[in-house]
C-alpha cells in the first residue's frame, strides 16, 4: 500500500496535489511519501517479530534511495543501513543512523574506504572475496583496530526478474563458494586483527518468488552449523534483500509476512541474530517521478511520441533493465485511451519508457507520474546531456520539503577547469 492517491481524479502524495509540487519546484522531480516509507519499514520490522525472528538488523540499502531526509526518516524508527561505499557511510552517518546499524558490503571496498568504515565502526564489514579479506587485516592491522566482519557467500541460485540485477549464481562477481566461505571464515577467527560475527548473502533483485530464498537460507544454515561444529563463533546470519516490490504488471511478489515465515521456518532452532538488508521493497512505491509533457509528436507512419521533460538520466531504469513503471496523468484526462511512444529527451533511442503504452489522451504541457520509482530511480539519474540532476522532494502529510535542489547551471559548471594551455 502507498500514500499516492487519486482524489477527485488528481493524483496527491498524502495531503499534498503532486501538481503543486511541479509548479513551485518544478519538472522533471521526484517525489516521496514519509508515511509510505514508514509504513513500508514497519510492516517489514512487525513482520519479521511475529514470525519468531527476533528483533533483527534492518538494514536499508542505501544504494537504493541515499537522499539523506529519507535515509533519517528511516533511521528515526530503528532503521540501519546496508552501505557500499563510503559516500553511502557518510550519507547514513549524516541521516543519523548509528554505526553500529552500519553494515559495509561491496565488492570493491578501497585501502581508504576500509580505514574510514574501521575508524566509523561499523557493525559489520562483509567480506567478498581473499584478496578483500587480506587487504582488511592489513589496514585493521595499521590502525590497531578488530573490526567486526562478515564473510559474503556467493550461494549459487537463480534469481532476480533480469539478468543485470542477478547476483547469486557462481558467475556472478559477488561474495565467495560455501567450502571457500568456511576456509575464510575459520582463518579470519584464528586473526588478531579481525573478528569475524556473522555470514552474508545476497542472492538478487525485484525476486517474486520465496523458492530462490529458500533455498539459499537452507545452504546458509547449514554453512552456521558447520561453522559452529568446528567450534567458530557466528553470532549473525546476514540474508541480504532482494524481495520484489509489488509492480503492477509483474507476479504480485510474496507478501513481508510469508517472507518472514519461510525465514523463521528455516531457521528454526537455530540461535542467532538476523540482519536483512532490502532496499526496494521500502523505497519503490514510496516515490515517483514527475514529469511534463513538452510535446505530442505524430509520425505519419502511426507512431505517437509522447516527449517528456523527463529522459533516461533522470530514470534509466526502462533503458538499463527494460523495467515497467505504471505512467499515471497527474490532473484528470478524459477520453479513450491512446497509444503512446513515451520518450525523453536525450539524443539516444535508448531515451524510451515505453512503446505503444496505451494511456489516457494527453496534451502538451499535461504532468504526468512514473509510479514505483522511488528506489533506483534517483540515486542512478545523471546529468548526461549536461541536464541538471533532478531534484526531490519528500511529503510529510499536508507539508513538502525540498530535499535535494535541483543545482544551477553555474554549479554544473563549477567543478570544470580550462586546461593551462587552453588559454
Ligand atoms: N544488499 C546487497 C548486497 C545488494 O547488492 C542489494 C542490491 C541489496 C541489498 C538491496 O536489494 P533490493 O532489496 O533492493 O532488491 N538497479 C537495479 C537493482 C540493483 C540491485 C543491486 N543490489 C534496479 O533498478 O532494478
Amino acid at each position: 500500500m502507498n500514500h499516492f492517491e487519486l482524489r477527485g481524479g488528481e493524483l496527491w502524495c498524502e495531503d499534498v496535489r503532486l501538481g503543486d509540487i511541479a509548479g513551485q519546484v518544478g519538472t522533471p522531480v521526484y517525489v516521496y511519501s514519509t508515511a509510505t516509507l514508514e509504513r513500508h519499514y514497519t510492516v517489514l520490522r512487525d513482520a519479521r517479530a511475529a514470525a519468531g525472528l527476533g528483533a533483527p538488523l534492518i538494514a536499508s540499502a542505501v544504494k537504493a534511495n541515499s537522499n539523506v531526509s529519507v535515509l533519517a526518516t528511516l533511521a528515526r524508527l530503528g532503521c540501519g543501513a546496508d552501505t557500499v561505499s563510503e559516500g553511502e557511510i557518510r550519507r547514513a552517518l549524516a541521516a543519523g543512523v548509528p554505526p553500529e546499524r552500519i553494515v559495509f558490503s561491496g565488492v570493491g571496498k578501497t585501502r581508504a574506504e576500509l580505514a574510514f568504515a574501521i575508524t566509523t565502526g561499523v557493525a559489520e564489514i562483509n567480506v567478498e572475496s581473499e584478496p578483500e579479506l587480506n587487504l582488511l587485516i592489513e589496514v585493521a592491522a595499521e590502525l590497531g583496530a578488530r573490526p567486526a566482519i562478515a564473510i559474503r557467500v556467493n550461494p549459487d541460485v537463480a534469481a532476480g526478474g533480469h539478468a543485470k540485477i542477478s547476483t547469486g549464481k557462481a558467475e556472478n562477481k559477488f561474495g565467495v563458494s560455501f567450502a571457500e566461505a568456511a576456509r575464510l571464515y575459520a582463518q579470519a577467527s584464528n586473526n588478531a586483527h579481525v573478528r569475524p560475527v556473522a555470514v552474508a548473502c545476497h542472492i538478487g533483485s525485484q525476486i517474486t518468488d520465496l523458492a530462490p530464498f529458500e533455498a539459499a537460507f537452507t545452504k546458509m544454515r547449514g554453512l552456521v552449523e558447520q561453522l559452529r561444529a568446528e567450534g567458530l563463533s557466528v553470532e549473525r546470519l546476514d540474508l541480504g534483500g532482494g524481495l520484489g516490490a509489488p509492480y503492477f504488471d509483474a507476479p504480485e511478489p510474496p507478501a513481508p509476512a510469508e517472507f518472514a515465515r519461510m525465514a523463521a521456518r528455516v531457521m528454526a532452532g537455530l540461535d542467532i541474530e538476523f540482519a536483512f538488508e532490502p532496499g526496494r521493497m521500502i523505497a519503490a512505491n514510496a516515490g515517483v517521478l514527475v514529469a511534463r509533457v513538452l510535446h505530442i509528436h505524430e509520425r505519419p507512419e502511426g507512431r505517437r511520441f509522447l516527449v517528456l521533460d523527463a529522459g533516461m538520466n533522470d530514470l534509466i531504469r526502462p533503458a538499463m533493465y527494460e523495467s515497467y513503471h505504471d505512467i499515471r496523468p497527474v490532473r484528470p484526462r478524459k477520453g479513450a485511451a491512446l497509444a503512446y511512444d513515451v520518450v525523453g529527451p536525450i539524443c539516444e533511442t535508448g531515451d524510451t519508457f515505453t512503446r505503444e503504452r496505451p494511456l489516457p489522451p494527453f496534451e502538451p504541457g499535461d504532468l504526468l507520474a512514473f509510479m514505483t520509482a522511488g528506489a533506483y530511480g534517483a540515486v542512478m539519474s545523471s546529468e548526461y546531456n549536461s541536464r541538471p540532476l533532478v531534484p526531490e522532494v519528500l511529503v510529510k502529510g499536508r507539508e513538502f520539503a525540498v530535499v535535494r535542489r535541483r543545482p544551477s547551471y553555474e554549479e554544473m559548471l563549477a567543478n570544470e577547469a580550462t586546461a593551462p594551455w587552453l588559454g
